[in-house]
């Protein structure tokens, strides 16, 4: 990387990424995806199990996303070798055995609360219990809208973005974010591996999209509170509740006459210049309704949108490259922390 603002660290290989929806794998059809520059092809066992293999033949390299799912694994559509789950070879045509030594790379998997996840570093080290809880997604209290962004951007400028509550007043002036938001102080507090940052706007008229939903009569207790786990997923409360029911000394989920909110992204490198992110957004009302289910995706891929369009020109710039150095402010504090931390990872994984 040619600039301090990429140069931060390398890729964590050693953890799970979120890499695609339960919905777009199958047992039809192989999906072909690029997560931190491997190419995957990623499928179900005629059993529902999802596997992760990587894009590539052991005999020839042809991309095994062109391939056929058959009972017990994938068959290569070139010259028809055939490998299992676990990436071995299992059938070679016009031979009588199979090729001891011919396998393909497998990426343990894992499907869970609605997310499939992929261990992208050593398989022994792949531990499931580090996968981030969701438990929205097993509570009909909570209903969920959800999505995706290709994003044209390096990871990192992706995360900064959502660790930085410094833009909410000046990228999403028309959606998220209320032009006096921009005086609230956020208190951020390091965590061992990541960071916990808590933003509370007392007594303020409520955003857009929160009016038009909760249908305040007069000023709200509104607040962004998230945890970001390392390397680059956030788990995020938001909401806004009537000025005066004591919102702020409520759990999350119990706030009266609240809307309320919970958020996870998931950010996954594609490679240096594209990122993945997969975003689920659960709220607590009208959670029957599918128009509310619409209204709120649209109302997220708004705000999304605002935030895409500058990330993606700051990519830009920054590989077109500047003598000028970057200097942070205030405001940097939680991606700053994020930055170091995933610094001291990727040199001591490599
Ligand atoms: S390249 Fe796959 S079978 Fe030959
Ligand atoms: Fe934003």
């Amino acid at each position: 990387m040619s600039n301090t603002i990429l140069a931060g660290h390398d890729f964590i290989r050693d953890t799970w990424y979120m890499v695609a929806w339960p919905e777009e794998i199958s047992a039809d059809k192989p999906l072909a995806r690029t997560v931190l520059g491997d190419d995957l092809v990623l499928f179900r066992t005629p059993n529902g199990q999802p596997v992760v293999l990587e894009d590539r033949c052991a005999h020839r390299l042809a991309p095994l996303s062109l391939g056929r799912i058959e009972e017990g694994g994938i068959r290569c559509m070139y010259h028809g070798v055939k490998f299992g789950p676990t990436g071995q070879c299992v059938e070679i045509p016009a031979q009588p055995q199979g090729h001891p030594n011919m396998c393909v790379r497998r990426y343990p998997v894992v499907e869970q609360s609605g997310f499939i996840w992929a261990w992208m570093g050593n398989p022994d080290n792949a531990d499931p219990t580090r996968i981030i809880a969701a438990p929205w997604a097993h509570d009909s209290r909570w209903a969920p809208s959800k999505g995706y962004l290709h994003v044209h951007a390096h990871m990192s400028l992706v995360a900064d973005n959502l660790l930085d509550f410094g833009h909410l007043p000046f990228v999403h002036t028309n959606t998220v974010g209320a032009a006096q938001q921009a005086d609230f102080s956020t208190q951020v507090t390091a965590l061992t591996e990541g960071v916990q940052t808590d933003r509370w706007y007392l007594d303020v008229p409520a955003s857009r999209f929160h009016q038009s939903v909760g249908r305040f009569t007069g000023n709200v207790d509104a607040w962004h509170c998230f945890r970001w786990h390392l390397p680059a997923v956030m788990s995020l409360d938001s909401g806004s509740a009537p000025t005066g029911t004591g919102a702020r000394e409520k759990p999350h989920g119990t706030r009266e006459g609240a809307v309320e909110f919970h958020h996870i992204a998931a950010l996954t490198p594609q490679d240096a210049d594209h990122t993945h992110y997969f975003w689920i957004h659960w709220r607590n009302f009208d959670v029957e309704n599918p128009d509310m289910t619409d209204s709120v995706h649209r109302n997220v891929m708004a705000a999304f949108a605002e935030d895409q369009a500058m990330v993606e020109a700051q990519h830009r710039s920054v590989r077109r490259g500047s003598q000028t150095v970057p200097k942070a402010i205030m405001a940097d504090k939680a991606l700053t922390i994020v930055r170091h931390q995933l610094a001291k990872q990727s040199t001591s994984v490599d």
